[in-house]
């Protein structure tokens, strides 16, 4: 592992062996806390976007491993404004021992990756989120245990960044997925077509429907996302209208099995995505998922730096 790009540039066995050494750094955490593994190492982070939990599990992430990260503000760099990307990936990269990118555009951080003499993480781009992808599926083995063939993850609503890195994750470890969203509003038919190859040696089934209530029957996992990202303020009153019944609601939720889990990336519009009822109810698990953001990049930055 070079960089940490995409789930996709991952082989089953290098996610399995991320969720198994992100497990054994959350309990030793747990029980006394984590040996300095990163001591003396700086991670920097690009922000192009805002955030809360990756900002800030990262900055732990490297605190608990006895290194240091570093926060640069939209402000700051300036990506490709002020300065060329090639340019910044050649002088950061010059100071710091691995660089953390929230970006607009994923060629950016293509292009951040191609040169960097450190390694490049994806702290999310316009493809996909794969550090929120990975400490979802930490999260669906803590609550469903490890053999995953034959359980089902319905995303209900956008195809965008998490719901990408989701299928990605499932495709990996034998999961089935169902994603569920209005026309117009579907996963890149380049996503499937890497999704289906990484199916092809799991055994997953990955099914596209515009159907919600067809996604939801027999969920282990219903997962929701924001309907418009950042970056696309512009579109959401119209996405508003286009989204609404993709809801996730107690209504939703009690058509899936009666032990299904329901998550969210977070940030989460309460009202639209997700009721109050949801992410407060019995099926959330949205903390402990937000939680294991800093458990699942521990691992990353272990892999990547050691
Ligand atoms: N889920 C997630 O990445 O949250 P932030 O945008 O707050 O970092
Ligand atoms: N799809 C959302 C995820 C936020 C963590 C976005 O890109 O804004």
């Amino acid at each position: 592992m070079k960089h940490f790009l995409s789930l996709a540039d991952l082989t089953p066995e290098e996610m399995r062996s991320l969720l198994e050494l992100a497990i054994r750094l959350k309990d030793e955490w747990k029980t006394g806390g984590n040996r300095p593994l990163l001591r003396g190492k700086t991670l920097g982070m690009i922000f192009q976007k805002p955030s809360l939990r990756t900002r800030v599990s990262f900055e732990m992430a490297m605190l608990h491993l006895g290194g240091h990260a570093m926060y640069l503000s939209p402000f700051e760099i300036q990506l490709g404004k002020r300065e060329s990307v090639a340019d910044v990936a050649r002088v950061l990269s010059r100071y710091v021992d691995a660089i953390m990118a929230r970006v607009f555009s994923h060629a950016d951080l293509i292009e951040l990756a191609q040169y960097s003499r450190v390694p490049v993480i994806n702290g999310l781009s316009d493809y996909s989120h794969p550090c929120q992808g990975l400490a979802d599926f930490l999260t669906i083995i803590e609550y469903k245990g490890w053999d995953l063939r034959g359980r089902k993850l319905a995303f209900v609503g956008d195809g965008n960044n998490v719901a990408t890195s989701l299928l990605f994750g499932a495709a990996l470890l034998g999961m089935d997925f169902t994603i569920a969203g209005p026309r117009g509003y579907e996963l890149h038919p380049g996503v499937w077509a890497v999704g289906h190859r990484l199916a092809t040696a799991s055994g997953s089934k990955l099914v596209a429907t515009h159907d919600p209530h067809e996604a939801v029957a027999d969920a282990d996992v219903i997962y929701t996302d924001v309907w418009a990202s950042m970056g696309q303020e512009e579109e959401s009153e119209v996405r508003a209208r286009v989204f609404r019944p993709y809801q996730v609601n107690e209504a939703l939720v009690a058509e899936a099995r009666p032990d299904v889990i329901v998550m969210h990336c977070l940030p989460a519009h309460r009202g639209e995505e997700i009721t109050d009822g949801v992410c407060d109810g019995p099926h959330s698990v949205l903390w402990d998922q937000a939680e294991n953001r800093v458990h699942a990049q521990k691992a990353i930055l272990v892999k990547l730096l050691t």
